[in-house]
C-alpha cells in the first residue's frame, strides 16, 4: 500500500509546436530515437513506480493507446489512461488523477521533460519525508522560460511562474512529488493570467504550509515545449546514446 501512484501529464494542445501538433500530440513526436512519452514513462518505471496513469487531452489522445497498450513493452501488466478536455493548466490535468491516487503518495512527471539520470534518489527521499511535497530544482541559464525558486539560504520563501526578472538561476523542473492533500489543494485554484491552474501555485501552496522539500538535479534536464527545446532535447539524447 506504500507504493507511490505515477502520473504522466501529456495533455494540452502543444500550440507551441505548431504545424508539428497539428496532426499529432507534442507527446508522440520523436525525441531521436523514440516518442517523447517513452522517457518520461521509463523515468517513473525506473524509479520503482509502477501503477502509472498518463492524462492526456487533445485530438490525437486514441494514438497513445495504439503506441503504449497495457505497456507491455516496458515491462507493466497495465497502463491506466484519462482524457482532459481543453488545456486548463498542468494543475487541472493533475486534478483528473484523484480516483487513481486518493489516499496515496504520487510522482507527477510533465510529459515532455527529459532528464539524463534517473530520479530514484529523489524519490527515496520523498518516501522518508513524512509529509508534504518535493520538486527538483535545476540551474539554468533561461530561467524566465519556467517556475523560478526565491530562495533564502537553504529554504524556499516562494516560486514564481516565468517571471520577467528571475530572483535566481534555479528552474522548477517538471518532476513533482506529492502527498495526497494535493487533491484539496488544487480544488481552491484559481485560473492565473494565462486561463490556467498553475502547478507553481499548488507548490507555493505547500511552501505556505512548510511542507515543500527540494533537491538539486543531477546531471541535465530539458523540456520539449518549444522548438529550440525539442531541437536541444534531440541532441542530448543523441549525444547520450552514442556515449
Ligand atoms: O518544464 C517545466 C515547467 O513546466 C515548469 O518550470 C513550470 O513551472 C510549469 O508551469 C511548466 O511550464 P510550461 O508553461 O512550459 O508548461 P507547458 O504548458 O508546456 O506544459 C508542460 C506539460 O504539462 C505538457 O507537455 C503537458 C502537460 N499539460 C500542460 C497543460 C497546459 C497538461 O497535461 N495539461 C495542460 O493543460
Amino acid at each position: 500500500m506504500n507504493e507511490l501512484k505515477g502520473v504522466i501529464l501529456a495533455g494540452g494542445l502543444g500550440k507551441r509546436l505548431a504545424p508539428l501538433t497539428k496532426i499529432t500530440n507534442k507527446h508522440l513526436l520523436p525525441v531521436y530515437d523514440r516518442p517523447m512519452i517513452y522517457y518520461p514513462l521509463q523515468l517513473l518505471i525506473d524509479a520503482g513506480v509502477r501503477d502509472i496513469l498518463i492524462v492526456t487531452g487533445g485530438n490525437h489522445a486514441g494514438e497513445f493507446l495504439r503506441l503504449l497498450g497495457n505497456g507491455h513493452a516496458f515491462g507493466l501488466k497495465h497502463l491506466n489512461y484519462t482524457y482532459q478536455e481543453g488545456e486548463g493548466g498542468i494543475a487541472e490535468a493533475l486534478g483528473l488523477a484523484e480516483h487513481f491516487a486518493r489516499g496515496r503518495r504520487l510522482a507527477v512527471v510533465l510529459g515532455d521533460n527529459l532528464f539524463q539520470f534517473g530520479i530514484r534518489e529523489y524519490v527515496e527521499r520523498f518516501r522518508r519525508q513524512k509529509k508534504g511535497a518535493r520538486i527538483l530544482l535545476k540551474r539554468v541559464e533561461d530561467p524566465e522560460r519556467f517556475g523560478v525558486a526565491v530562495l533564502n539560504g537553504n529554504k524556499i520563501e516562494a516560486i514564481e511562474e516565468k517571471p520577467a526578472k528571475p530572483q535566481s538561476s534555479c528552474a522548477v523542473t517538471g518532476v513533482y512529488l506529492y502527498d495526497d492533500q494535493v487533491f484539496d489543494i488544487i480544488k481552491t485554484l484559481k485560473p492565473s493570467r494565462r486561463g490556467e491552474l498553475e502547478i507553481t501555485d499548488v507548490n507555493n501552496a505547500y511552501i505556505r504550509k512548510n511542507e515543500l522539500c527540494f533537491d538539486i538535479l543531477k546531471g541535465w534536464w530539458t523540456d520539449c515545449g518549444t522548438f529550440d527545446s525539442l531541437l536541444r532535447a534531440n541532441k542530448l539524447v543523441a549525444g547520450k546514446r552514442w556515449k
